[in-house]
């Protein structure tokens, strides 16, 4: 592994990175979108891509131009920048996909991988084997043992200053995942795509999609680029940058495109159904549906294949900048509604959140409470874990109100964090702002937060004052600990002052 990766900023495991790529001298900030150019058919030109869309890196496949009588002389003459016409990195898949789909490919990871060589590649790939979702674990197992040896096969070829992925196969198995991605990060290899992810995508499956992505990210040393392998839907790009995912390829934007489709960040529409265009890019603002559903094909395919871009590229750059200002759950959160099974994948992420709060930043800007996910994300999980460590008074008033002095000391009570001593209600990310009207999930978080300090302190004796919170979130608290309601006693007390002066 070379030294070619640097991490900027994080939030989660998300984070803003430099790859640099020594080939071609260039470095390309992460997350970035690689768009995959078909070298038979560009709907949209590689030039078109690197100044209309600010393209630094893109994606093509070695394989295609190697079986093809047209391109292999032109490529190997003039090199893939010249023939593509693109100053950028260029990154080559090894027809491992073509592998997936025809069950058979006639090359070796040393000839393809000479050959992405030869043609001026600035990442490699060898032929991996794309092992999909659901098979027998024997059959996931034997396939890894096989990419296993084609990533150590690739250790072996010479290819110069070109960096070469390392492949992480393994199905929907976690700890096959783990696994292989520890043997991939010790190989000399220098990249690492997460791969046969494409059938959990098209199926929906975002909770096994997240799960495959953290199982192999628990395998990968911090400072590793990671590639998610064939994402390309604008929809699921924050929810991949979060599990800490830096590349994506996409193949959508056309693909989508030559089938009338549309993507937006929310999911993908058919023209035909659009009477107005829900995006502010050159296409959108310029035409109608129905104008664009007029013109003829390759016109149509075109135009879409721009917007399509625009949205990607531009949720991208939403990414870049949420991480940036420590937004990036907030982010998330909007982007999952876009389709129940992306909130299934948001909650498996959260499964994770000790595992994403290893890189997570002590403090960022704001926290927004937005739903009841919101209680299980890495900043909440990270407090109540440093609640252990808080010292405490022996007689501690835990309250929604005002200090008392029949204690020691009063801390306030804060949804979803628990106790907060009053020392520490300006630091993120207690700072957090919450909608009035709130979830049970709030009210149980911080009462977890309750039972986690009185665990960790039996010699304390605990007395939680709150505001009418609702019956049942105390549940997980231990019995020695008095808890009032004193909006209730209030009207208790009311009620009493009335009956004694009737
Ligand atoms: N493109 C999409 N998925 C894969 C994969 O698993 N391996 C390779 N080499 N290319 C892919
Ligand atoms: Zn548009």
């Amino acid at each position: 592994m070379r030294d070619n990766f640097e991490v900027r900023k994080y939030d989660g495991a998300g984070r803003l990175g430099k790859l640099t790529v020594p080939r071609s001298g260039v470095t390309v900030e992460t997350p970035a979108l690689l768009p995959v150019v078909n070298p038979h058919v560009q709907t949209i030109s590689p030039a078109q891509l690197e100044s209309e869309f600010g393209a630094e890196i893109l994606i093509t496949n070695s394989y295609i131009i190697y079986g093809s009588d047209q391109l292999r002389e032109p490529a190997v003459e003039e090199g893939l920048h010249e023939m593509l016409d693109f100053s950028g990195a260029i990154m080559t898949d090894s027809g491992s996909f073509q592998l997936a789909e025809y069950g058979d490919i006639d090359v070796t990871t040393e000839e393809i991988l000479q050959f992405q060589h030869t043609i001026g590649s600035d990442i490699g790939t060898p032929v991996d084997i794309p092992t999909p979702p659901d098979v027998p674990r024997e059959q996931a197992k034997s396939e890894w043992e096989t990419t296993r040896d084609r990533l150590s096969t690739a250790e072996s070829v010479d290819t110069d200053e070109m960096l070469v992925t390392a492949p992480v196969q393994g199905s929907t198995y976690p700890e096959l995942r783990e696994r292989a991605a520890r043997e991939a990060a010790e190989t000399s290899l220098d990249l690492f795509p997460l791969g046969a992810v494409v059938p959990l995508m098209n199926e929906y499956r975002y909770d096994d999609l997240v799960e495959v992505v953290a199982a192999s990210k628990r395998g990968l040393p911090e400072s590793t680029p990671v590639h998610l392998f064939g994402a390309g839907h604008p929809m699921m790009f924050a929810l991949a940058a979060a599990l800490g995912c830096d590349l994506f390829d996409s193949a959508a934007y056309a693909l989508y495109a030559r089938d009338d489709r549309y993507l937006t960040v929310r999911g993908t529409r058919h023209l035909e159904d659009l009477e107005y265009f829900p995006c502010e890019c050159a296409v959108c603002s310029a035409h109608t549906p129905t104008e664009v559903e007029q013109m003829d094909e390759d016109d149509r395919h075109r135009l879409l294949a721009e917007h399509n871009l625009a949205v990607s590229f531009g949720e991208i750059r939403r990414v870049k900048q949420a991480i940036q200002a420590g937004t990036l759950f907030e982010l998330v959160e909007t982007r999952v509604r876009g389709h129940p099974t992306l909130v299934d994948g948001y909650r498996t992420l959260l499964d994770y959140a000790e595992q994403l709060g290893t890189t997570d930043p002590i403090t960022k800007d704001s926290f927004f409470y937005l739903s009841a996910d919101s209680a299980r994300r890495p900043e909440v999980n990270r407090y109540h874990d440093r609640l252990e460590r808080l010292d405490v008074p022996e007689h501690l008033l835990i309250t929604t109100g005002q200090h008392s002095d029949r204690y020691d000391e009063s801390w306030r009570l804060v949804p979803p964090f628990g106790p907060v001593p009053r020392s520490l209600s300006d630091v993120y990310p207690l700072t957090a702002t919450r909608p009035e009207r709130l979830d049970n999930a709030a009210y149980e978080a911080a009462a977890e937060g309750v039972a986690r300090l009185v665990e960790s302190n039996p010699e304390t004796t605990v007395t939680v004052v709150h505001d009418g919170w609702p019956d049942g979130v105390f549940t997980t608290i231990s019995d020695t600990v008095e808890i009032h309601d004193y909006k209730l006693e209030e009207q208790t007390d009311d009620a009493s002052d009335r009956d004694c002066n009737s």
